[in-house]
This record gives C-alpha cells, sequence and structure tokens, in this order.
C-alpha cells in the first residue's frame, strides 16, 4: 500500500468538512464558485481552506489573487494564507510552466498535493476539482472518502449532458452529493433543477451571468461585492445543508 496513504489521513485528520465542487464540464465556473465560497465561508469566521486541484489548469490564484511563489516547508508544506483562507495550488510549484501530466502522473501529483500540505484544523477544506470524471475524480472519490460534492452546472444542453453522467458516477458511488447549483443563470430555465430532481438531490438555487466578473478578478474586495458572489453568499445555507456552523 502506498504509505502516502496514511500520510493524507494524518493530513486531513483536523479537517472538520471537505465540499468538492465538480460537474465534470469545462468552463461552467467551478473554480470561481470554489474560490468564491471560501471567500463567503471565511467571511463566516469559519477556518477555510481552498485546494486547487486543476493540477494542469489552476485558476483559484486568478480569482482571489494570491501569491504563487513556493510556500514555505517545515515538515511538510504550509499554505498560503490570503486573507484567512488557506490555499494551496499546483501554480505554487510551477509558476506560469505548463504541467504535461499524464496517467500515473496525474494521480502521483494529486496524491502528494494531499500528503505534503498542512491544513491544520479547518472547518471546512473546499477543494476546486479539474473538468473530467477520469484519474482526479476517480481520486477524490478514493482519497476524500468524506467529502460533499457540490455540482456546478448551467442550463446549457451540452452541460447538462456532462453534468447528468458526473451525477451517476457519484451516485454508483455512494458519494455524498450536497446538491446542484445553477451558475450563469440568463434566463428562467428549469434544466438544471428537473436535473436536480431527477437524481433525487437537492437543487441549490441559480448564480446570475456576471459581467462585472472579470474587473473584479484578483481583487478580494471586489470579487466580494460582485452580485454573482452576493448571490452566492445568500445561498451558502442551502449549500451547507445543516450549516457550516463553528463548533
Ligand atoms: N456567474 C458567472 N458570470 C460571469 N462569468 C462567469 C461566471 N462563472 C464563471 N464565469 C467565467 O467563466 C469562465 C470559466 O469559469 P471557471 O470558474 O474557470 O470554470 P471551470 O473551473 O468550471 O472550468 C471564467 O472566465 C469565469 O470568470
Ligand atoms: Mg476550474
Amino acid at each position: 500500500m502506498d504509505p502516502r496513504r496514511a500520510g493524507i489521513e494524518r493530513r486531513l485528520h483536523s479537517v472538520k468538512r471537505i465540499v468538492a465542487v465538480t460537474g465534470g464540464k469545462g468552463g461552467i465556473g467551478k473554480s470561481l464558485i470554489s474560490s468564491a465560497l471560501a471567500l463567503v465561508l471565511s467571511e463566516r469566521e469559519l477556518s477555510t481552506g481552498l485546494l486547487d486541484l486543476d493540477l494542469t489548469g489552476p485558476c483559484d490564484h486568478v480569482f482571489l489573487g494570491f501569491e504563487t511563489g513556493l510556500p514555505s516547508e517545515v515538515f511538510g508544506i504550509e499554505p498560503v494564507i490570503h486573507h484567512g483562507i488557506r490555499c494551496m495550488s499546483m501554480a505554487h510549484f510551477v509558476g506560469e510552466r505548463p504541467v504535461p501530466l499524464r496517467g500515473e502522473d496525474v494521480s502521483n501529483a494529486l496524491v502528494e498535493l494531499l500528503a505534503v500540505t498542512r491544513w491544520g484544523e479547518l472547518d471546512v477544506l473546499v477543494v476546486d476539482m479539474p473538468p473530467g470524471l477520469g484519474d482526479a475524480m476517480l481520486d477524490a472519490l478514493r482519497l476524500l472518502r468524506q467529502a460533499e460534492f457540490l455540482v456546478v452546472a448551467t442550463g446549457s444542453r451540452v452541460v447538462l449532458e456532462t453534468v447528468r453522467r458526473t451525477l451517476r458516477m457519484l451516485s454508483e458511488n455512494g458519494a455524498n452529493v450536497l446538491g446542484v447549483l445553477e451558475n450563469m443563470q440568463r434566463e428562467e430555465s428549469v434544466g438544471v433543477e428537473e436535473l436536480a430532481r431527477c437524481f433525487g438531490v437537492p437543487f441549490l438555487g441559480s448564480l446570475p451571468l456576471d459581467g462585472g466578473l472579470e474587473e473584479a478578478m484578483g481583487d478580494v474586495a471586489r470579487l466580494a461585492a460582485t452580485p454573482v458572489v452576493a448571490a452566492l453568499r445568500r445561498r451558502t445555507g442551502v449549500i451547507s445543508g445543516s450549516g457550516f456552523a463553528r463548533s
């Protein structure tokens, strides 16, 4: 057995909840929602971590504006603390260089990140999942057994097609699904809500398509004031189910 597996359990021992933001499809707002959710939870004084598991296309640092220099290393790697959020990303190690990973390398990089990061005590760790239902998703299901999956979708039929597969995969693996959150809502559409109902999981509401988002990127104060983050703030109680209560 891979000894790093026991290491991962130790590293996550004091993390109360893990919320994995997924959806299967790229470009639907998983990274925005992961970053914004970490922001909203930390505004509530919850100790919050953010792990960008998009190993080849990390971008949470672009949304939140955290530094991507090498983090400090003392018996493991310390997440970078940015506006109170403990952030970890492949971007810390590769800068702007491409990360061409194939097959087993994906798993190894992911396991390594989980095995070395010193999260310490966290109320919640938000995990930004990459697109696809391959290695990273299988590893998350295997290694983050306690994760609760927040599924992002848009009303587009091509997105719904992939999100349906994601929900099926989560269901077949007995994963805990927090619900489905619609992003970039353009007009009244019921596709996402219907999909949630079809799988018997909660529909968590809709976030608007926000034309001002691009300008606010990288600046936490401006991001926090955007309509899309305001809408997410209103949905957080629903997303958290029993509530991200501080204990
Ligand atoms: N609600 C929204 N309104 C406007 N733009 C959005 C919204 N959600 C995401 N975006 C934009 O869409 C693009 C893809 O978002 P991202 O979070 O990177 O998607 P994913 O992580 O699913 O690939 C980014 O440019 C992001 O700023
Ligand atoms: Mg992403």
